[in-house]
């Protein structure tokens, strides 16, 4: 859920001591060689220029108070594989120094295709960079236990020792408590699950010392200063390669067709692989061409994709039952399109809705990391949210799917008929074809000729 309180809340044991000065990086100084530069605790710097006799006293702000760190990271993913470009884009902007705001990274991408993963991963690798603390705060969106910000916040505050009595009521006072309490700090905040750019705004901190990672399955568009980073499925060698080492087996070069095939199977998902090569590790019996061979027999691919408490049909779920009624009927009715992508024509006539609708549709369902948009408008869902959305279809009563197939059929054969009649001056003869105003093509000549 929520950031647990850090076991350890001190634990190198260095509390600032006001009367003990510190050094700051600088070389060693030999006798005599200036500057040396000592820190006396809230009093200033002075600077020793190389005799006790010319010493200058430059004050600045008192270090913070100390505060209790830890880290309640989840672990570490022992077989963490591939995704070597994100993590190199997460793990440079820290490295790159000093940046004049705060580093925000959303990392976000279709249910199950790694975001928490790789945001983990990034973490652990980071840690040295953060002495301050790393927090891990489940936001939960998607589970039926969704976390509030001012909860989470006054966890967080818990978690920095903050006696719950002192904490504020109001979500403006914790964010900004928060935010005090945090200045001039290192630390590392992961934000994972995060449903909109509202809900995560106040638990970021205002320091640019502090790094922030917040996974979604939405594309925080509206998220002020965040560095994007969209997740897609892994390309095909990495998504094998997880394959194998999950499965357990060591695979001869024989059984790479059965592997490529697997892992086309689970769409390059990471969580379909996780799932699929969890079953074949306790199949020992099996071959892996026997497994997948089955497997790809199967009629109920998404049912194929359950071990335990793991399932991407769950995954799937908990997204579309966050959409409104007309989202989800329009999702399920994409399942019906016969072709490899759709635009926002043919969505307007599979749906019976006008083309700006469609458009603006199709373009939440993509914010929603539930179509890709492989070319400018044009949409295709991922080989597994298409199984998922044409098993929802059946959901329909069987005249409205069949009412929306004859739709679309209809505009692609006035369609056809259009481009035809526009190349070769053949006369349009069926006019039965023709959609409905604002559900033809619109381009210029088209459109003209279609009403002419
Ligand atoms: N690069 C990877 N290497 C190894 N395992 C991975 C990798 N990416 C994802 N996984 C595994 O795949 C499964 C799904 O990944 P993860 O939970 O990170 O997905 P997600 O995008 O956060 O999903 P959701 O949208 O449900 O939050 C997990 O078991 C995770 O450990
Ligand atoms: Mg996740």
């Amino acid at each position: 859920m929520t950031p647990a309180s850090p076991a350890d809340p001190d634990p190198a044991g260095d509390e600032h001591d006001d009367t003990t000065p510190h050094r700051l990086d600088t070389p060693p100084a030999a006798a005599g060689d200036g500057p040396v530069v000592e820190v006396h605790g809230s009093s200033g710097i002075a600077f020793q220029l190389g005799g006790s006799h010319n010493t200058q006293h430059i004050h600045q702000p008192a270090p913070p108070p100390p505060i209790p760190r830890g880290s309640d990271l989840p672990r570490d993913i022992a077989e963490f594989t591939g995704r070597h470009d994100e993590l190199q884009r997460l793990v440079e902007t820290a490295q790159a120094g000093r940046t004049p705001l705060i580093t925000i990274h959303t990392v976000d991408g279709m249910p199950g295709v790694g975001k928490t993963a790789l945001a983990t991963r990034a973490a652990h690798l980071l840690t040295d960079r953060y002495p301050d603390g790393h927090r891990f705060v489940r936001l939960n969106t998607h589970t039926t236990t969704p976390a509030q910000p001012a909860t989470v916040l006054a966890e967080l505050l818990r978690s920095l020792g903050i006696d719950p009595r002192n904490i504020p009521d109001s979500i403006d006072e914790r964010a900004s408590m928060w935010r005090d309490r945090l200045a001039g700090r290192r630390m590392l905040l992961v934000l994972d699950d995060a449903a909109t750019a509202a809900q995560v705004e106040p638990l970021i901190p205002a320091n640019r010392e502090c790094l922030v990672i917040i996974t979604s399955r939405r594309r925080l568009l509206d998220l002020d200063g965040a560095r994007p980073l969209p997740l897609a499925p892994m390309p095909p060698d990495q998504a094998a390669e997880l394959f194998v080492r999950l499965s357990r087996r060591t695979p001869t070069p024989g059984d790479q067709p059965a592997i490529d095939k697997a892992v086309d199977l689970c769409g390059h998902l990471p969580l379909a692989i996780t799932i699929l090569a969890a079953r074949l590790a306790v199949q020992a019996a099996w071959t892996i061409t026997e497994f997948v061979d089955e497997v790809a027999a199967s009629q109920d691919r998404l049912g194929e994709l359950e071990a335990g408490d793991r399932a991407v049909n769950t995954a799937f779920d908990f997204s579309y039952h966050h959409l409104g009624p007309d989202l989800q009927r329009l999702y399920r009715r994409l399942g019906l399109h016969p072709g490899p992508d759709t635009d926002p024509y043919a969505t307007a006539a599979l749906d019976n809705i006008p083309h700006d609708l469609a458009r603006r549709r199709l373009r939440e369902l993509h914010t929603l990391h539930l179509i890709d948009e492989p070319a400018p408008r044009r949409y295709r869902l991922h080989d597994l949210l298409r199984h998922y959305a044409h098993i929802h279809t059946h959901h329909d009563p069987p005249h409205e799917r069949d009412q929306a197939l004859t739709r679309l059929l209809d505009y692609y054969t006035h369609t056809a008929q259009q481009a035809d009649h526009h190349l070769t001056h053949t006369p349009l003869h069926i006019s039965r074809c023709r959609p409905r105003p604002g559900q033809h093509p619109g381009r210029p000549g088209f459109g003209a000729a279609a009403d002419g």
